[in-house]
């Protein structure tokens, strides 16, 4: 683990306080001790490491085949994957993006032709209120208490409501009777209903058809499906935007401004890692997250005043509760010992305060590397 040399960060070494997390991740990313992003960075299993050393065959393949017909396979094969059996397959109802980032963009400029306000799910990852008020949206907060259980006629009503289920970082999935309950609601107010769904390869129970609700619901909808937080493919990914009939934004013509598709290769790897998880990659992959979870409730568990918020999260990040400590102090000590979290603060955009005492963790790292940070946070969270 420390066999690493250590470059030390400039980029963003100057907007710590204040910075966004991405900043934050930016720090991060030449550390050997990084637990801060969400991507996958664990080692690929030997299934996947098949896929890997295929890749001279894969790009033989991906150049002599219409890309209409890669992206079909592989849309369809990580979708069955994760259980969307609904999915569309009209042409011109999924759009592939270079990212989920991306397809978020597009959402956003799509949307703000049509309104001049969402609700957005508060907390959630900050670069999607960033995306969201930069295309000059005004913000709802959405509290995951009132979307799980609150009377929804009472959110104030806007041009849509975006949601991430699971979320990040707290991993609450939007269940599927309220999912029914928000898509009626949407369709009823004609609000656009916005799902980011990057986290759901993590938690079967984000893995009931989502379409067929949606579907049936007769809203509007847009659905951003990402395979980039899943398998360690060093960043090479795919954000697929997925779209209602008769939605009546430019969801087409703004791609078209941005991109014209995603590399055919990347597609062809992609199928290749679905294949894999469907002949058991998945169940081992959900058993390896579980096992890095529990090694990190493990080693911090005589820490006083520490605690987990997210009990029943089953994605590959977790929120450690850190008492009256706060997080930004936290972070900061951590990164003189060169190991990188988050602080979670970011995460809830309309008060920040509320996440002030809470650090988030990757657990999609090797083993032998959450070990180690974990062991510096422990001695960083007791004073040492
Ligand atoms: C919920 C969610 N959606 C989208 C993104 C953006 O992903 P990407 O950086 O691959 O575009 C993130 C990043 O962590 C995220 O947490």
């Amino acid at each position: 683990v420390s066999t690493w040399s250590y470059t030390p960060p400039t980029a963003f070494s100057g907007a710590v306080a204040g910075g966004n997390l991405t900043q934050l991740e930016t720090l991060a990313l030449n550390s050997r001790l990084n637990v801060a992003d969400g991507h996958a960075r664990q080692e690929p299993t030997a299934g996947q490491m098949k896929v890997i050393q295929d890749l001279p065959e894969l790009f033989v393949e991906a150049s002599g085949k219409p890309v209409e017909e890669l992206e079909r396979a592989a849309f369809g094969a990580y979708l069955r994957l994760l259980g969307q059996h609904s999915f569309p397959t009209r042409p011109g109802r999924v759009l592939s993006c270079y990212s989920s980032s991306v397809a978020m963009e597009i959402v956003a400029r799509s949307l703000a032709t049509a309104t001049d306000s969402m609700a957005l799910i508060h907390p959630t990852f900050d670069n999607i209120p960033d995306i969201l008020k930069g295309v000059g949206l005004r913000l709802v907060p959405l509290s995951e208490a009132d979307l799980h259980h609150g009377d929804l006629t009472r959110i104030p009503l806007t041009g849509g409501v975006f949601v991430t289920t699971p979320n990040n970082p707290t991993g609450r999935v939007l269940s599927e009777p309220r999912l029914r309950e928000l898509a009626l609601s949407c369709a009823s107010r004609d609000e656009v209903l916005v799902l980011d769904t990057s986290f759901r390869g993590f938690d079967t129970r984000a893995q009931y058809d989502h379409y067929a609700v949606l579907e049936d619901s007769g809203c509007r909808w847009i659905v951003i499906e990402d395979t980039g937080k899943l398998w360690p493919t060093l960043d090479l990914k795919v954000g697929w935007l997925v779209l209602s009939e008769g939605l009546g934004l430019p969801v087409p013509e703004v791609h078209s401004d941005i991109l014209l598709g995603v590399s055919p290769l990347v597609l062809a790897m992609l199928r290749g890692f679905a294949e894999d998880a469907e002949r058991g990659g998945l169940a081992e992959l959900h058993r390896f997250v579980a096992a890095n979870r529990e090694l990190v409730r493990s080693a911090l568990a005589d820490v006083p005043g520490v605690s987990y918020p997210d009990t029943g999260s089953r994605g590959s990040v977790e929120r450690i509760g850190l008492g009256d400590r706060s997080g930004m102090d936290t972070w900061a000590a951590l990164q003189t010992r060169n190991v990188y979290a988050l602080p979670c603060g970011p995460f809830f955009w309309n008060d920040p305060a509320e996440g002030d005492h809470m650090l988030r963790i990757a657990l999609a790292r090797p083993t032998p590397v959450l070990t180690a940070a974990v062991e510096v946070i422990r001695s960083v969270l007791l004073g040492r």
